[in-house]
């Protein structure tokens, strides 16, 4: 090789690889089989083809009596990567769970006594019932206020602002940016479910001290399969009071006591994993973490926002559109003409998710007469 070879080989060894593009909208709605008129994503999402494949062979093996802990235990590690990718934060951040209440409850059982949390009106009960369990108990002090006052809310007493990301019954999003700046001021800790989130908008859960995100909606998982990521700087506030042996740094060398050795990070926070739920999340969320969420939100929003013009609501740039709907007349109109939407709080819900098209928002409009 001469030296002019040479030179001309090296710029090529030295560039980074070149990240595989990302899924456009229309590719990833092309991992999907579901039907016209499926509005339903904010209450349960569909699994992609890939989940049902997965999920359809394990059932296979199974039944014929080839169960295999090492696949179950490879889905759980391989959905932990996958989410960490999707929420922008290493994989040791990141504990694996089943529910989001649960998730909570550690997080408002390990906080100091007489400690102050700021909670959102209306906010999911999963988010809510654990620190009012702890104020019963007489160990927290709990204020509730309206969503869009949250962060003006904050106040050099509070030690955690806990809050839903997009809410469940009315689809809004939090102004976390403003939060933010208000926890900054005052040395509070934030505690963020991502949920209704996760799946159709980007989500950078490295911007808060704790999140937690269950996948069976947007992320479109089975129900089971749930995620708390920790900051560094919280881990030790948080005591892993519910460790078992998945807890444990070594998982099949931590099946007896009375050794422990908990594994270090997020991973003490870990329950054992209901195992097929598992293989079913990890092709979901490898999906999602490979999509472009910026155009996820573009498609979703933009059908959610033509949707409240129509009826006259004001859009919220959410994927979800909610609107009164007190007597359920229009739920009721849109289980008629074959639409699954969702009622709640006294609102009907329509959730745009990916696959949901101009045609869906078409059978919508036609059902509401609008
Ligand atoms: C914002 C939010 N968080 C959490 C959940 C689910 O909670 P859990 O995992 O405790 O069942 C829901 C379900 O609707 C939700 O909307």
């Amino acid at each position: 090789m001469t030296s002019t070879d040479a030179s001309e080989a090296l710029p090529a060894r030295l560039s980074p690889p070149t990240p595989p593009a990302l899924l456009s909208p229309a590719e990833l709605r092309g991992h999907f089989d579901v039907r016209p008129g499926y509005l339903a994503a904010c209450t349960m999402g569909v699994p992609p083809r890939s989940s049902v494949e997965a999920l359809t062979a394990d059932l296979a093996d199974w039944s014929h009596g080839h169960p295999e802990a090492g696949r179950y235990g490879a889905a759980v590690e391989q959905a932990r990567s996958a989410y960490a990718r999707l929420v922008s934060v290493p994989a040791e951040q990141v504990a694996v769970g089943s529910q989001v209440s649960v998730q909570a409850s550690l997080v408002a059982a390990s906080l100091p006594e007489g400690a102050e949390v700021l909670l959102v009106d209306g906010d999911f009960s999963s988010m809510v019932f654990p620190f009012l369990v702890q104020q019963q108990l007489g160990r927290l002090s709990v204020r509730c206020v309206p969503l869009e006052s949250l962060a003006a809310a904050v106040l050099p007493s509070t030690a955690l602002v806990a809050f839903s990301l997009v809410q469940s019954a009315t689809g809004a999003i939090a102004d976390a940016e403003a939060v933010l700046e208000a926890v900054g001021r005052h040395g509070a800790a934030t505690f963020c479910d991502t949920t209704q989130a996760c799946g159709w908008m980007p989500v950078d859960a490295s911007r808060f001290d704790v999140t937690v995100c269950h996948t069976y909606k947007w992320l479109c998982a089975p129900r089971g399969v749930s995620f708390m990521t920790v900051a560094p700087s919280y881990q030790e506030k948080l005591v892993p009071a519910q460790a078992g042996w998945y807890a444990g740094s070594d998982v099949w060398g931590s099946c007896y006591g009375p050794a422990m050795a908990l594994a270090p990070g997020a991973r003490r926070f870990d329950v054992s994993p209901a195992w097929q739920a598992w293989l079913g999340a990890a092709p979901a969320l490898e999906l999602f973490a490979r999509a472009d969420l910026e155009a996820v939100r573009e498609s979703c929003t933009a059908l959610a926002t033509t949707l409240c013009e129509r009826i006259g609501v004001p859009p919220t740039g959410s994927a979800i559109a909610a609107w009164p709907d007190p007597s359920g007349a229009a739920f009721a109109a849109l289980t008629a003409a074959g639409v699954t939407a969702s009622a709640r709080a006294g609102r009907v819900r329509v959730a745009f998710h990916v696959w949901n098209t101009a045609d869906d928002l078409e059978l919508v409009c036609r059902a509401l007469g609008v």
